[in-house]
């Protein structure tokens, strides 16, 4: 089975799995476990940060990162089709009592609604609006196909943003595909966000885990959350390991991905699959499904019997993603199988 379902998929290569056996560990909640301590060294350093804080999953990393700012009627403002509006449980609202206000944009929306877009939401400061105090964004953007934004571009929205006060949290998950797509480093593309969300469990290939960065002012409020939330594990060395090796080697490799997602787009085309829904930027093609299979769910279950899977978006739409595991030999069967629907 080629699995492009998504890039969380990948499971760790030997040489992962050898640094993870080989890791120090000590217990995290009591701050001593020199693996995970060297992690977040390094990726804050990396990305410019004071502090960097690694949980076991980007949705957790995105609910500390939004809720060290938020308190009980404050509100967020998010592109419609956010990860943290759509995909996280209702956790800003569950866990911190502020609302999810959702910034649709234009026809033209490729995921991140001009600043215009966002202003109209700006009511307040007003006794009877919830308090706007944060812009939470996305790069690249999942549900947009992987879309990535150049420095330049987010630039104005977080100049926007403090302009009028608003803190600013970035949903990193694929941050380093959005470097690698841009031109832009990860750094550039970090620089102007209090909190930055980063996984190591998707193009980079670790099994799980994502870091937090955030100033070191935010510290400790985000450690009070995370223990709250049931994230105060203990040896995760382990898996920090994993992370770091995919920092030293599965980086520089992520153009790969994105150079086979765009021959999977001219697959779609070609075969009458689909049609792509959006330029190919990154490492995620969203597309809508060619008329003759009825609905997504016809195509998902023929292309998945002729051993390529992926899932449904919606009733008319699917999405594929390229991720470690995907070569070009992947890619020539993807092309036979797709060539026999
Ligand atoms: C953009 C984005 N943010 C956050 C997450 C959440 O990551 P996790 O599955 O590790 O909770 C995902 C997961 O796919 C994602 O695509």
């Amino acid at each position: 089975m080629i699995d492009l379902r998504s890039d969380t998929v990948t499971r760790p290569t030997a040489a992962m799995r050898k640094a993870m056996a080989e890791a120090e560990v000590g217990d995290v909640v009591f701050d001593d476990d020199p693996t995970v301590n060297r992690l977040e060294a390094v990726i804050a350093e990396r990305l410019g940060f004071e502090t960097a804080m690694f949980v076991p999953s980007g949705t957790m990393s995105n609910q500390i990162g939004v809720g060290v700012h938020l308190a009980p009627g404050d509100a967020v403002l998010m592109p419609a089709f956010a990860h943290v509006a759509r995909w996280e449980g209702g956790g800003i609202a569950a866990s911190f009592g502020a609302v999810m206000v959702h910034i649709a944009g234009g026809p033209d929306d490729d995921g991140l609604p001009g600043v215009a877009a966002f202003e109209r939401h700006l009511y307040g400061p007003h006794p009877k609006a919830p308090r706007p105090v944060l812009i939470a964004l996305e790069n690249t953007h999942n549900w947009a196909g992987g879309r990535a934004y150049p420095a330049a571009r987010i630039g104005e929205h977080l100049a926007w943003a403090r302009g009028h006060g608003l803190a600013r949290h970035l949903d990193g998950a694929r941050l380093m595909n959005a470097a690698a797509a841009t031109g832009n480093t990860a750094a550039e593309l970090a620089a102007g966000f209090d909190t930055v969300s980063v996984c190591f469990s998707k193009g980079l290939g670790a099994p799980t885990g994502s870091c937090l960065l955030m100033p070191r002012a935010l510290r400790e409020k985000a450690n009070r959350i995370r223990h709250r939330l049931g994230g105060g594990w203990r040896q995760a060395g382990l898996l920090a390991a994993a992370a770091l090796h995919a920092l030293d080697h599965h980086v520089d490799r992520l153009g790969e991905d994105h150079v086979r997602a765009r021959a999977l787009a001219e697959l779609l085309v070609r075969h009458e699959i689909g049609t792509p829904l959006h330029p190919v930027e990154t490492n995620i093609v969203q597309f809508e499904v060619h008329p003759r299979f009825g609905t997504s769910e016809g195509l998902v279950a023929k292309s998945r019997a002729a051993g390529v899977a992926f899932f449904p978006t919606g009733p008319k739409t699917a999405r594929i993603v390229t991720h470690l595991e995907v070569d070009d030999e992947a890619v020539a069967r993807v092309d036979a199988a797709w060539k026999s629907l």
